[in-house]
């Protein structure tokens, strides 16, 4: 299948935009640059919105999630939206009892535990995504020629919340399944693979420009059980969107002895967090790859010298790759003065 007509990228709003050819490994004369979590608590426009609202209710409200998602790109001029929902919705969406503690994050009412748990889970309806269809095209109309990018959540970080029924430190539970249990194991991440991939489906129908798999814990893993317990699936998730030709980005943390078997699933651009230097994710993974990164969230702190001395080294360390967007290495913490993130992308576009 190929994508509308009237797709952002067919008719030809972003397909020239710097971060669309940034991702096809071009380098336009400006660096773009946008920032994981920059919708959010960081910004007070955001808090006002939210009051009174559940996070999973904003979410599949599209007036509200278009809202929330167009407010960083007024403020900061930044390259791209993303499209302001949560790995979790498509969870919900399939009839998972989830909700997001503020503070806290995802925790389900049942965890899944056993093989009749997995086989009890029910597969996501086409018509939930109504909400997450009418939110994405709602907001690339306000685009233009900015792009959005659609996302999801890996088929393992999925997995990590749904077998621990909340946040964790170390997945252990998951983990733990994966060996003791191989056959419950591939039907969850199989089931997870197909209602994430559906979920990154319809954003790029609605005009998604680009989409980006986060997935955040599987820095946890060794590269022997990513390869045998989890790329299969997570090549699964991208393989609802393979045919769709929109550049891929894969993204977790804590992962740079697992890029190159992240890159092997089918991804286009490689997210690189803050504990490995650009040029060095660049020879690990060969320098045909683009890169997207990766400052240290914890110097949005600092003193500005440090700051943009620290910028200034990223953008310097991100030429070693064919091409680079600029980015965090991690979400935007919510204590974050939005003016410093409007300020680096000043600096990312002189
Ligand atoms: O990047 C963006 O601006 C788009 C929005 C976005 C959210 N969640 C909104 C959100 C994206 C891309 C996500 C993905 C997500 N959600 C991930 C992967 C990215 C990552 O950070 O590693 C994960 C692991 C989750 C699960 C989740 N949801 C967590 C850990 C939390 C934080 C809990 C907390 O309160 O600290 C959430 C909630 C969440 N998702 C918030 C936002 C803006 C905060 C909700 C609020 O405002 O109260």
């Amino acid at each position: 299948m190929t994508l509308p007509t009237d797709h952002p990228l067919i008719d030809g709003r972003t397909s020239h935009s710097p971060l669309v050819r940034a991702y096809r490994g071009d380098r336009p004369d400006r660096l773009p640059v946008w920032f994981m979590r920059q919708a959010g608590r960081s910004l007070p426009e955001y808090r006002e919105l939210r009051v009174g609202t559940a996070m999973l209710d904003a979410c599949l409200n599209p007036e509200l999630s278009s809202e929330i998602t167009l407010q960083p790109v007024r403020r900061h001029g930044v390259d791209a939206g993303i499209f302001f929902s949560d790995i979790v919705v498509p969870l919900k969406l399939a009839g998972v009892d989830v909700a997001i503690v503020p503070g806290r994050g995802p925790v389900l009412s049942a965890p899944i535990a056993s093989a009749a748990d997995v086989a009890a889970l029910r597969p996501l309806e086409p018509d939930a995504l109504a909400p997450i269809s009418e939110g994405v095209a709602r907001t690339v109309t306000e685009l233009g020629s900015t792009p959005l990018i659609g996302f999801a959540g890996a088929p393992f970080t999925l997995a990590a919340y749904l077998v621990e029924g909340g946040p964790s430190k170390d997945h252990l539970a998951a983990r733990t399944l994966m060996h003791a249990d191989p056959a419950t194991w591939n039907a969850l991440l199989g089931w997870a693979a197909d209602v994430t991939g559906a979920f990154l489906r319809a954003q790029v129908l609605a005009g998604a420009s680009a989409v980006q798999l986060f997935d955040s814990w599987v820095g946890s893993l060794s590269v022997a059980d990513y390869e045998a317990h989890v790329a299969p699936f997570s090549a699964r998730a991208i393989a609802h969107v393979k045919d769709l030709d929109v550049a891929i980005v894969h993204f977790g943390v804590g992962t740079a002895h697992l890029l190159g078997s992240m890159h092997a699933i089918g991804a286009d651009v490689m997210g690189v967090d803050d504990r490995i230097p650009l040029d060095e994710a660049s020879v690990l993974l060969g320098t045909d790859v683009p890169l997207q990164g990766n400052i240290n969230p914890a110097l949005l702190a600092a003193p500005w010298p440090v700051l943009e001395a620290h910028v200034r080294d990223v953008i310097e360390r991100g030429r070693a790759a064919r091409s680079h967007v600029l980015n965090l290495g991690h979400g935007v913490p919510p204590d974050t003065d939005p003016d410093v993130l409007t300020r680096i992308v000043a600096l990312a576009h002189a």
